[in-house]
């Protein structure tokens, strides 16, 4: 089980945004974006979509949904489902939790708690 990262507070990001933390920030191999979704929750998922190479971060926010800027697949933000292509894999996720008025993020910690 990966260590909490504190990852600044619920108001560094707007509502319908994301932020990259980088792999040498998170610890993991991989960038993940942190999304504040626009049911007012946080999501975190891996930021590089998984049919090509596209930043999710830089992507729509809809929902609870991220459209890929490139080719327009669609994520779950809560599961990371693929929602429909070009992109078949799902997203890698991870735990996101709200302490006080932080955002702590927990690298490589599934919320599907596989
Ligand atoms: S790179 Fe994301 S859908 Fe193609």
């Amino acid at each position: 089980m990966s260590e909490a990262i504190n990852i600044g507070t619920i108001n560094d990001i707007d509502e319908g945004e994301a932020r990259v933390i980088t792999a040498e920030e998170n610890g993991t191999d991989a960038d993940i974006a942190v999304f504040h979704a626009e049911d007012g929750n946080f999501y975190a998922l891996d930021d590089t979509c998984t049919h090509e190479t596209a930043s999710l971060a830089d992507g729509w926010i809809e929902g609870t949904e991220v459209e890929c800027p490139v080719h327009s697949a669609k994520f779950c933000l809560k599961s990371g489902s693929v929602l429909c292509m070009p992109a078949t894999l799902a997203a890698r996720t991870h735990k996101i939790e709200v302490s006080g008025e932080d955002l702590l993020l927990y690298p490589s910690v599934s919320v599907l708690g596989a």
